[in-house]
């Protein structure tokens, strides 16, 4: 069942984006981030628009684990979220470059202001250094009414593990001073 509606995606990514599940170009940015534009214009008619392909994923295909994730990640489904425009220094400890992508459920949230996000809100980071991606950081919400506890956080930078679970201490500290957890500045940049 999850095959079956993942597997369209994946071959629409293939078919109209080619280079999509492939090590990303930074310099793309603008080609990202319009398709960004037009899947976030999307998002809030595509209740049942999901034979149209590279449209949104159901945010709960995010999936939690490293395992999982390792699978996931790199066939980049998420990049046809709502996307900051290109990779940017991190504000925090994410490594040099960094690039988040904002699931739609997630997007149409942060656009109402709402002080806590549904549960399958998620967000995906790209983690760069120089032109070189070298992993990603994830958070994925599980639960409403629990903070920290309320999020899935999961960050893999080359071989180093940083956290892959609920509630992870490493990350929740420094998180709680944005809003529900997130740090990336909206509207997006
Ligand atoms: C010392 C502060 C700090 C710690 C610790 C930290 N982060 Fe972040 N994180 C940030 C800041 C600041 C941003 C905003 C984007 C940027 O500048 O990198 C951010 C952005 C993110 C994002 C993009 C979504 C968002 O909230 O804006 C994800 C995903 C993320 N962090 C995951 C993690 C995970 C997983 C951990 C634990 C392994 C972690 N972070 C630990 C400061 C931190």
């Amino acid at each position: 069942m999850t095959l079956s509606r993942l597997a369209p995606r994946a071959a629409a990514c293939l078919l109209s984006l080619g280079a999509c599940a492939v090590a990303p170009d930074p310099s793309d940015g603008d080609e990202a981030s319009s398709s960004a534009a037009a899947s976030s214009s999307a998002a809030g008619s595509s209740e049942d628009g999901s034979d149209e392909g590279v449209l949104d994923p159901a945010p709960e295909v995010v999936p939690q684990g490293d395992a999982a994730l390792q699978q996931w990640l790199p066939r980049g489904l998420y990049r046809d979220w709502p996307a900051e425009s290109g990779v940017h220094a991190s504000a925090g400890p994410h490594g040099g470059g960094v690039r988040t992508f904002v699931d739609p459920s997630l997007f149409e949230s942060l656009q109402a202001g709402n002080d806590e996000h549904p549960v399958g809100a998620a967000l995906v980071k790209e983690l760069y250094s120089g032109d070189e991606r070298i992993g990603w950081a994830v958070m994925l919400k599980i639960e409403q009414g629990l903070g920290g506890d309320g999020w899935y956080w999961y960050e893999r930078s080359r071989s180093s593990l940083y956290a892959d679970g609920p509630g992870e201490a490493l990350c929740t500290g420094c998180h709680s001073a944005g809003v529900d957890f997130v740090r990336t500045p909206f509207p997006l940049q």
